[in-house]
């Protein structure tokens, strides 16, 4: 027991002693409070550190500006969209053009069929009316390997291949792939 009071710091007799702290602990105890001082700063008081709210609010942010540069989702074509446009020969030209350039590849050049199937039979596995035919062309069978176009393609270029994919079907290709699907009625 060092640095014994004596008498001062008394009560009952028992002496009140001060035992003086390790200057090993004091150091830390000091650090921490120069530490906390700087970490006030640096999260709270202005400094550069980004806090959790701010770091969420940062986040919460950025999501909202890749949603919104998402190209909006194209669902549900229907027969009435493609009417007017069906028997448009400058609509089906830009649709074949398109067509030469993005499916002919997996299509054959005139629908005849390779890696995909034939498109001028009238076996279709996801349908044959032109609707169901957008529909395909626009979600894509990814599991099979034809690619989901909608992301690739505007509204506008989707409905011209399709109406000339439409067009296709009845006509005598070179090659014609064996039928796949069921057949329309
Ligand atoms: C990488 C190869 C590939 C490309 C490129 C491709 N397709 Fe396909 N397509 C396929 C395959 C494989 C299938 C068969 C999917 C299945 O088995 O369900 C298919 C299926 C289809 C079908 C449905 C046929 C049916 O019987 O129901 C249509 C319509 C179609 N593709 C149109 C297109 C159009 C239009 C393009 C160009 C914009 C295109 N495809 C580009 C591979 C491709």
């Amino acid at each position: 027991m060092s640095n014994k009071f004596d008498g001062e710091h008394s009560y009952d007799g028992i002496d009140e002693s001060d035992n003086k702290l390790p200057s090993w602990w004091l150091n830390i105890f000091y650090v921490t409070i120069i530490f906390s001082i700087g970490y006030m700063g640096y999260y709270h008081w202005g400094g550069p550190g980004v806090g959790l709210a701010e770091n969420f609010e940062m986040q919460l942010a950025q999501e909202k500006l890749t949603a919104s540069a998402q190209p909006p989702p194209q669902t549900g074509h229907s027969a009435e969209e493609f009417k007017a446009i069906l028997s448009d020969e400058a609509i089906k030209k830009k649709g074949q053009a398109l067509y030469t350039t993005k499916c002919a590849a997996c299509h054959g050049p005139d629908g005849g069929g390779t890696i995909g199937p034939n498109l001028t039979d009238k076996f279709w596995i996801h349908g044959g009316k032109i609707e169901q035919i957008a529909n395909t062309i626009t979600n894509g069978v990814p599991a099979k390997g034809m690619v989901s176009w909608a992301p690739l393609m505007t509204k506008e270029e989707i409905q011209q291949v399709t109406v000339y994919v439409y067009s296709l079907k009845g006509t005598k290709p070179a090659v014609g792939k064996a039928p796949e699907g069921n057949a329309e009625e």
